[in-house]
């Protein structure tokens, strides 16, 4: 256990022009972080990360606020703190909080959670919720200390793309077609093309069916508004994104799967989240999407060396198609809650 810091102070970051030596602690924060979680990943550099920053800056779905915790001058943690503006889960504040490792046990977490609390009550937020990973086991005791409950249990899948079955992707995509004659998958390019935003945004609604355990979190608003910045930050951090679609004859979007790839750290692409509408379900549309999406990755990603893809414990259907195609459990990481007052009186705050 470290002694206590002298001197603890907290600063703000403007995210669309940030100060360089602000932009230099969160790209620092953030590539220990990464060492620590993702070690094989390629870490951020300035530039990628005061894009991402600006990308941030500029979507206005959720309002985002990042602040560098100094411990006696030097950069020593980090919070990010994210909310919705939509309308939808107005009682929550997301909190991400990170301490370098050398510097733990000195009350920098604390100062951390100080800063997320402040916001929660300046913003009338009154669950906190946040991630650990079993990679760090200080997370745990550090979250029960606040009061926090685990709401989820979210499992980080990996699949190594050398070890795809191919001839199982290939029977699926047989099958998808067989089983579904009406519907044919189809490309949209980024930026989303503006006549399918509307029913894309229904597709991706569907995504709120993912059972979150006990967190105590609401159905998310999608819209195409929503859509849009989230397309935008993507592109700030330089990502490409693949956005594949199951589309009924009369052009009414069924399901679709996306995928982020990012020149910067090639050996990885992102599964993101994969959905099929409620009354399309049980006809292989799932397993066709993600089969199609994975002939493509084979093909036209050389780069890619890996797929990864997180999953709630309890989301059975995405569990057997990721089972199926080789995904492994590759981290698991736990969503914890709070109510903002508990985490205050824990934290000695009036
Ligand atoms: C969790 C984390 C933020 C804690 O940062 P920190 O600066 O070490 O935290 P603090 O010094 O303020 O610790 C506050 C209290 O939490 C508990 N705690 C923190 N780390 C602990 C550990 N390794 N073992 C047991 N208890 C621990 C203790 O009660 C501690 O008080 P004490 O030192 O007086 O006993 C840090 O370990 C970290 O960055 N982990 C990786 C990211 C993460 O898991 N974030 C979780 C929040 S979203």
């Amino acid at each position: 256990m470290g002694g206590a810091a002298s001197s603890i102070v907290s600063t703000e970051l403007d995210l669309a022009q940030p100060d360089p030596r602000h932009l230099e602690a969160v790209v620092a924060l953030r590539c220990a972080h990464l060492a620590e979680t993702q070690p094989h990943d390629a870490p951020p550099t300035v530039e990628h990360v005061r894009r991402a920053l600006a990308g941030v800056a500029a979507q206005r779905n959720f309002e985002v606020r990042v602040a560098v915790v100094w411990c006696d001058g030097a950069a020593t943690g980090l919070v990010e703190m994210v909310s919705s503006r939509k309308g939808d889960n107005a009682h929550l504040l997301q909190v991400e909080a990170y301490v370098m490792p050398f510097e733990r046990r000195r009350g920098v977490g604390t100062r951390l959670l100080e800063v997320a609390v402040g916001r929660a009550r300046a913003e009338e937020r009154t669950l906190l919720i946040g991630t650990t990973t079993e990679r760090v086991a200080a997370g745990e005791p550090f979250a029960r200390r606040l009061g926090a409950r685990p709401g989820l249990v979210s499992l980080v899948y990996e699949a190594a793309l050398a070890e795809v079955d191919t001839a199982l992707l290939e029977a699926w995509l047989r099958a998808g077609s067989e089983r579904a004659p009406d519907v044919e998958l189809a490309w949209l390019g980024s930026p989303y093309p503006e006549d399918q935003l509307a029913s894309l945004a229904t597709v991706m609604l569907a995504m709120n069916d993912i059972p979150l355990g006990d967190l105590q979190v609401g159905d998310r608003t999608v819209t195409p508004a929503t859509l849009r910045d989230q397309d935008g930050m993507q592109r700030s951090r330089g990502d490409e994104r693949w956005t594949l679609v199951a589309r009924r004859q009369g052009g009414m979007i069924v399901g679709a799967t996306e995928t982020l790839w990012n020149p910067a750290n090639p050996a990885v692409l992102v599964q993101l989240g994969t959905v099929v509408l409620r009354e399309a379900r049980g006809r292989g549309l799932g397993r066709w999407l993600k089969a199609a999406m994975l002939e493509r990755v084979l093909r036209e990603r050389p780069e890619a060396r890996l797929v990864r893809t997180d999953n709630a414990s309890q989301n059975a259907p995405m569990q057997a198609i990721n089972d199926a195609l080789g995904f492994r459990v590759a981290l698991t990481e736990t969503v914890w809650q709070v109510e903002a007052e508990v985490a205050a009186e824990a934290l000695g705050i009036s």
